[in-house]
């Protein structure tokens, strides 16, 4: 995927040149070479990446390559050596790809890679090297070159999985002897996962990178996008209007946004009823309900309980309220349980002993609202 030359433009956009001035700042000062941001769903990590950070890396004369590897969960080598490919050779992924030499059965049937497909599937068409070779072989042009790279790696998490396990070792071993000229951003929005990745000792990515929390957008987002809208709108709204609905929308900019669109477009019904239809549509999805059907009813009752802040999960009373839920007598390994499985599927992270978090705010007021109808 290319990273910038694709975006239109969006006047929308809330830019934030000085947060991306310090992630390339502390790369520059070789602090440290690897980075990963998680931040829950829809709160502009994405958008950031792409829209502010990439630019700015390729104005200070960075190689940038961008893949989000949740569009491409089946084959996350193929996507991330064609994302290195086309920051090196933006004209010529087909002469680099020949250099390559063996080409790579596993990628011709599976690889959806947007850009580059046809090239690549054809130059990786029938032979029988495997991906960490090609890694390997992508990297080696690049190290031809004079300019460092900056790789960034969107929805990183699905590394994690066990069945790309050796495509991420080879994929650490490949970045670690290059670490002065390949800066990497890891970035996802299953901080449970990326933590295992980079704080569990047998994880290949063990140790590697800082892994931290991602700055939210705030009031000076918020007082941008009002101002802008109000030089659009024929009534006006505050910005503690503004604040305030966003605010209510639990500070999701992507729901403030919907908010802004309902209010520009139904601006006679005013701004409670822009928010009133906003919270409604954002809150009571039909995908939420499929979510909530698939999970069994210890894991719906303790999603309830965290749903509501109650965080004694293992005490008498969350107990009681797992017994009732479930008809069966529950322990604390009932409990326990839950909180594994709900981790694994990335519905909750676990923020420290003891402390856990649904990780979708919008599925978790959902939930909330739903209790109060039942
Ligand atoms: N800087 C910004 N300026 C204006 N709008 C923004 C900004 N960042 C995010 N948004 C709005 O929020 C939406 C969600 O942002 P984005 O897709 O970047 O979130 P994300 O954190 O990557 O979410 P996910 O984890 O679901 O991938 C965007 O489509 C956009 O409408
Ligand atoms: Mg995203």
């Amino acid at each position: 995927m290319k990273p910038h030359e694709t975006l239109e433009p969006d006047p929308w956009h809330f830019a934030r040149p000085e947060l991306a001035e310090a992630y390339l700042q502390a790369f520059s000062l070789k602090l440290s070479s690897a980075r990963g941001l998680f931040a829950r769903r829809r709160m502009g990590k994405t958008e950031f990446l792409r829209r502010d950070l990439l630019p700015a890396a390729l104005e200070r004369g960075y190689l940038v390559a961008y893949t989000n590897l949740w569009d491409n969960r089946s084959s996350p080598d193929a996507a991330l050596i064609a994302a290195l490919t086309e920051a090196i050779a933006p004209q010529g992924v087909k002469a680099v790809l020949t250099k390559i030499g063996k080409p790579v059965r596993k990628f011709k049937a599976s690889a959806k890679v947007p850009g580059v497909e046809g090239s690549l599937e054809t130059e990786l068409g029938s032979a029988d090297a495997d991906s960490a070779t090609a890694l390997r072989a992508v990297l080696r042009q690049l190290d031809k070159q004079k300019r460092s790279l900056l790789l960034v790696i969107d929805e990183a998490q699905v590394l994690a999985r066990a069945d790309h396990g050796d495509f991420a070792h080879a994929l650490r071993a490949a970045l670690d002897i290059r670490k002065d000229r390949i800066k990497v951003i890891f970035a996802g929005s299953s901080e449970t996962t990326l933590r295992e990745m980079f704080a569990r000792a047998s994880e290949p990515f063990y140790n590697w990178a800082a892994l931290e929390p991602f700055p939210l957008l705030g009031d000076e987002f918020v007082a941008f996008t009002i101002k802008l809208m109000n030089s659009m709108a024929r009534q006006r709204l505050t910005l503690e209007q503004g604040k305030l609905a966003f605010d209510e929308l639990h500070r999701t900019p992507e729901f403030f946004k919907r908010f802004v669109e309902r209010y520009m477009l139904y601006q006679p019904h005013g701004n409670e009823a822009a928010l009133a239809h906003t919270k409604a549509s954002v809150f009571s999805d039909d995908h939420f309900l499929r979510q909530w059907s698939e999970l069994n009813l210890a894991d719906q009752a303790v999603i309830t309980m965290l749903a509501r802040g109650e965080t004694d999960l293992h005490g008498a009373a969350g107990l009681a309220r797992l017994s009732a839920a479930t008809g069966k007598s529950a322990t604390k390994n009932t409990a326990a349980q839950a909180l594994r499985r709900l981790q694994s599927q990335s519905f909750v992270t676990r923020l420290a002993v003891g402390d856990y978090r649904i990780e979708d705010e919008a599925f978790a007021e959902w939930v909330r609202r739903r209790k109060k109808t039942s």
